[in-house]
């Protein structure tokens, strides 16, 4: 959603007869957009804020803006801490930005709740010519114990599905081949009497975009409906991020994840019933706060048995304000632990499952140049990574004959049929 995010600032700034240079040394407004989520990422953010000083020195007409979730979590340290920051901007602020260019104003915070806004008009630009982000759905509703996003990116809201078509297609005709519709819980889009399926139907009659893929949707929210428009269609890729987060039900209660490890793996058997060939993908959270050892090795026994494709996994990162938060939390050096053994396992299985494709002929969207020169990157409909050589160029969809793995990357030749 950052991402995304930025392109819609980039396009602001576009609008306003700005453009985009290489270097931040030869920029003369800098944003820094940040993610609150993990304890980790706004370190991180500080430690960019911080290096971004010495600019300020060399070109003092530099403007530097804080925007995302930690300039609305965190406004006061910033101002005081970083007197050189300009501006402060949290989510959903966003169209004020043309307004602070002009030099009337130079420092300021904008960071109120603004639910309100659908990003009505508002169209990003696109800086991933292949396959693009396009948000459908902000905010989110469901409050799981330990997350902040609903804080700071305040209540579900989704976007006009008009909105969203006339962004498609102009992407469509800037060369886009692949959307990616975004959202805290895309399954829950719902626009006047358009849902997600709906929305799904409507992205696919345009000529140009061979593929539609969305993110995230929560496991309770998955709809019959949805699969059947997944597996009647050919554009919309076999390839569901179901974050589970834990295997015990003691700590998904304690996460108001809303569903049981029983309703997961039926759904999952129910997906995997339905579509040939799914991907099915999933975050995992260790160490939330009382989770014990037979706790953690509930998550361990269902990643065995569901065989995810793919997962990021986190160790739980405290949120002051969230309800997990008065849970207490338990020793970093078990959380990392657990974290490293969760890690070996899914690497493990997802090596296995990548292996699985040697030898077989799998569709590849071509995105870009990989390291080596004469070879390329690309994906497969099921969202699997491929490295390929091939007289091929960016943005075409080709058939590859997977000959070995290199890590845990499928590698293979293009294949004509
Ligand atoms: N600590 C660690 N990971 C978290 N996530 C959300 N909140 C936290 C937290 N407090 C993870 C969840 C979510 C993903 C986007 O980030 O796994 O699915
Ligand atoms: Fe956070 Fe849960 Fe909403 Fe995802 S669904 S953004 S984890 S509150």
């Amino acid at each position: 959603m950052n991402v995304y995010d930025s392109q819609l600032i980039a396009k602001f700034l576009i609008k306003n007869g700005f453009s985009s240079v290489n270097t931040p040394e030869d920029a003369d407004i800098i944003f820094i957009n940040t993610c609150s989520v993990r304890e980790h990422a706004e370190t991180r953010a500080f430690g960019r804020i911080a290096s971004l000083n010495r600019l300020k020195i060399d070109n003092p007409n530099l403007k530097l803006f804080v925007v995302g979730c930690m300039a609305k979590r965190m406004e006061e340290k910033i101002w005081t801490k970083f007197p050189f920051v300009n501006f402060i901007v949290g989510p959903d602020n966003y169209r004020k930005i043309p307004d602070l260019l002009n030099d009337s104003i130079t420092r300021g915070i904008f960071t109120t709740e603004n639910n309100s806004e659908k990003y009505t008009g508002c169209i990003a630009s696109n800086d991933r010519k292949v396959s693009s982000f396009i948000a459908v759905t902000r905010g989110c509703n469901n409050f799981c114990s330990y997350c902040i996003v609903p804080y700071l990116r305040g209540r579900e809201r989704s976007r006009n599905h008009k909105d969203i078509m006339r962004e498609i297609t102009l992407k469509a005709f800037e060369g886009v081949k692949e959307i990616i519709l975004l959202g805290q819980n895309v399954n829950s889009y719902n626009y006047g009497v358009v849902n997600f399926a709906g929305l799904l139907k409507m992205v696919q009659t345009v000529p140009q975009i061979e593929r539609a893929r969305f993110i995230t949707s929560h496991p309770k929210d998955v709809t019959d409906e949805l699969l059947d428009i997944i597996s009647s269609s050919d554009k919309i890729c076999n390839h569901l991020h179901l974050p589970l987060q834990s295997g015990s039900n003691r700590i998904l209660s304690l996460m108001n994840r809303q569903y049981t490890r029983e309703y997961y793996i039926k759904l999952v058997e129910k997906i995997r019933g339905k579509l040939q060939s799914v991907a099915i993908t999933t975050d995992i959270l260790v160490g939330f706060p009382t989770e014990k050892e037979e706790d953690f090795k509930a998550t361990l026994d269902i990643i065995r048995r569901i065989r995810f494709d793919f997962a990021y996994m986190f160790r739980y990162s405290k949120r002051e304000g969230t309800r997990a938060a008065e849970l207490g939390d338990i020793p970093e050096k078990i959380k990392g632990e657990r974290l490293k053994e969760v890690i070996a396992l899914q690497n493990k299985i997802t090596k296995d499952k990548n292996s699985e494709l040697v030898g077989k002929s799998v569709q590849v969207l071509v995105e870009a140049k990989s390291r080596r020169a004469d070879e390329f990157y690309g994906k497969t409909k099921e969202n699997k990574a491929v490295v390929l050589s091939g007289n091929v160029q960016i943005g075409d969809i080709v058939n590859v004959k997977v000959s070995e793995i290199r890590g845990w990357t499928p590698y293979g030749k293009v294949v004509y049929e």
